[in-house]
């Protein structure tokens, strides 16, 4: 039975470095001799591409080759499973994660590394309230508790405010560089990227993404209207911007659609009158003009000319001529006579086109001669997205005052918006993965939900956020800090995220009265690893070794660590996991039989034997499509003898993939 150490790849996070490796080894295996990679075969190789001038377009500033590092070191943390925070834990599908987001998007790698479609965030703008964290080279995950205030700070600079630090660009820019470069990796192949920012670093932002994606898939640069701010002095911006990227641009669908404003309602009052009136559309079609002129204020009423109800759904009728139309005897098929032009117009089809329309009834003629052709809404719902997006700030916040119930969180983006990038960027896929890792108020969850409930699709999302504490003797904070106090939690904007996802949900469902499939949400925290020798102390790796007889945290849960397994072999957090007794002892399979675990000490002897036949039988109820990875805790077990047997009875019936803690 293989003991699993810190040196083995199943107890880290992804190994960027590695997967690179292999990457340019199977494209260029000549370039590998036995100390590694031949740099002279490799520029061989690759041409007239290489670019050896010492002066070379590009941003540069002092610490980027540290931070091109600190996105390649794996993590050595894992995620804790907070069930009681969560809402509907075996349900849910969606994440929220408090931590480090740098530490969590590493840890993440694996389980979703190439699966996510869309990520929007927002990071700080590096104004001057801004708080850029520092990250740190030797313990992420203990900085991380320090700078929350998990375990007490040993003196270190915590932040560093933006202009104070004498390097203002610097700062953030070694913050975002390898965010935005683990990023990257887990997109999809089609997936695509949104980053909120302005002035202060757009000139900055572009040149970097051009860089860690790829200048051929810059999308495009948005322009979001919608903020007066005071300090106006020459020019009074009332902007900022939106960066778009793809992994790979070719492979994004060819055309993004945004659903024309105030469809929904239409299509749903007209599903309801056809579903009333059946084949009696005069009365549906009456009804549904009663209801465009109740609805005057709303936006649906720029849809009112499609107040025709027909099988098809709702129609308006149109022109078929414009000026540079064809031109040409158009005949109605039904009796061979010639439909006349208007001076000065061609129609919008040719005959053969024009045959099918009338077979399909999508032309009305007025009188033999006359004729409309029916435009119906649902096919005509989406625009192509605009560059620029108009959407006042205060609104945004104003709403989020009021679901909150409090003024708990500055400057929130506006749902409405970012549920239009959703539409764009995941179009009508189910099952779509949308994160955001600058989570704030939890504005893009909400965006998801809302747009779920719009079209009953289940797009996931996932959210990391900070627990970033709330001081309440700072006056900005203080409402946020008593808020959290008086919900009986701690004091930080993690908190109001949980919040504001458990009142997102109970507002869409009262005002669409159509829930969102999955309102709910799992909770996981960041945390060092459940493993001692996983998380060595990296001046004395040898002395962590050696002192860790017992391997587990104490205060870790089984649930705690079956989390980390499936974390750091690449399963889905949410994947499904049950569990039997056998032998007095609790096993859990992951994923249908693909991973069984018994974490249970006092494997004896006679437990031994009877465990692993209930487990041989479990599996082969199960029928996994592949091989199972079955995982005991070392110490769990009383002897070597129990292990050795252990291992060989699963091995006699096809397990050959047994491994220790
Ligand atoms: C500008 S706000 C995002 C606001 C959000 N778009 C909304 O609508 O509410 C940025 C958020 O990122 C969080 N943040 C900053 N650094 C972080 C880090 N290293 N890891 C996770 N979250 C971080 C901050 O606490 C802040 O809440």
């Amino acid at each position: 039975m293989k003991k699993l150490t810190a040196g083995d790849p199943e107890t880290k996070s992804a190994d960027i470095v590695g997967s690179n490796i292999e990457a340019l080894r199977s494209l260029f295996p000549e370039a590998f001799g036995e100390g590694g990679v031949d740099f002279e075969v490799l520029k061989q190789l690759l041409g007239a591409a290489v670019d050896e001038r010492d002066e070379r377009y590009g941003l540069s500033w002092h610490g980027k080759r540290r931070a091109r590092q600190l996105a390649l070191i794996p993590s050595s943390g894992t995620l804790i499973p907070c069930p009681e925070e969560s809402v509907g834990w075996d349900s849910t599908q969606n994440l929220m994660i408090e931590g480090d987001n740098l530490e969590v998007l590493k840890i993440l790698q694996k389980s979703f590394g190439g699966k996510v479609k869309m990520i929007y965030i927002d990071p700080p703008y590096n104004r001057d309230a801004d708080v850029i964290y520092n990250d740190d080279f030797t313990d992420p995950v203990k900085n991380y508790q320090m700078l929350t205030g998990q375990i007490a700070s040993d003196g270190r600079k915590l932040t560093s405010a933006a202009e104070a630090s004498g390097r203002y660009h610097t700062e953030w820019l070694n913050m975002m560089f390898p965010r935005l470069r683990v990023a990257h990796s887990l997109l999809q192949k089609n997936g695509v990227i949104f980053c909120s920012i302005d002035d202060a670093e757009v000139a900055h932002l572009r040149i970097m993404m051009d860089e860690i994606f790829g200048q051929e898939n810059f999308v495009a640069e948005l322009i979001w209207e919608g903020a007066n701010k005071n300090d106006a002095r020459q020019v009074g911006v009332c902007h900022e911007y939106v960066l778009i990227y793809a992994r790979n641009r070719e492979s994004v669908e060819r055309e993004w659609g945004l659903n024309k404003e105030g469809v929904e309602p239409v299509l749903r009052e007209v599903a309801r009158l056809k579903k009333l009136h059946g084949a009696d559309h005069e009365t549906a079609s009456a009804e549904l003009a009663g209801w465009f002129r109740a609805n005057k204020a709303k936006p649906a009423f720029a849809n009112r000319r499609f107040r025709n109800i027909d099988d098809r759904g709702a129609y308006k009728e149109d022109d078929p001529t414009a000026p540079g139309g064809r031109k040409f005897e158009l005949r109605n098929p039904l009796n061979g006579k010639v439909i006349p032009l208007r001076p000065n117009r061609g129609w919008s089809f040719d005959q053969e086109e024009f045959n099918r329309l009338v077979e399909e009834k999508r032309i009305t003629f007025v009188t033999e001669t006359t004729i409309m052709v029916r435009r119906y809404l649902h096919e005509t719902d989406k625009l192509t997205p605009p560059s620029v997006f108009y959407q006042p700030a205060r609104s945004a916040s104003e709403r989020l005052n009021r679901l909150m119930g409090a003024a708990v969180f500055d400057y929130p983006k506006d749902e409405a918006i970012i549920q239009k990038f959703v539409q764009m960027a995941c179009g009508d896929q189910s099952g779509s993965i949308v994160m955001d890792f600058f989570a704030g108020s939890g504005t893009t969850a909400h965006a998801v939900l809302m747009q779920n409930a719009a079209d009953s699709l289940d797009r996931r999302f996932i959210l990391v956020q900070l627990p970033e504490m709330l001081d309440e003797s700072r006056p900005e904070q203080k409402i946020a800090a008593e808020y959290c106090l008086g919900l009986g939690r701690p004091r930080n904007i993690a908190e109001l995220t949980k919040e504001r996802l458990k009142r997102s949900a109970a507002s869409i469902t009262a005002a669409s009265g159509s829930s969102p499939n999955d309102n709910g949400f799992r909770v996981y925290k960041l945390a060092p690893s459940n493993i001692r020798s996983w998380q060595p102390n990296a001046s004395d790796l040898e002395g962590t070794l050696l002192a860790n007889a017992e391997h587990l945290v104490p205060g870790r849960t089984e649930a705690d660590v079956l989390t980390e397994l499936l974390l750091k072999l690449g399963l889905d957090l949410c994947v499904p996991i049950a569990r039997r007794e056998m032998a007095g002892k609790t096993v859990h399979s992951v994923g249908g039989g693909v991973l069984m675990v018994c974490l249970a000490d006092g494997l004896n002897q006679q437990v031994v034997e009877a465990l692993a036949h209930g487990i041989v039988c479990w599996r082969r109820d199960l029928a996994p499509a592949g091989d199972t990875r079955v995982v005991f805790k070392d110490s769990g077990f009383a002897d070597d003898v129990a292990k050795t047997n252990m291992a060989a009875i699963l091995q006699q019936n096809g397990i050959t993939d047994v491994r220790s803690l």
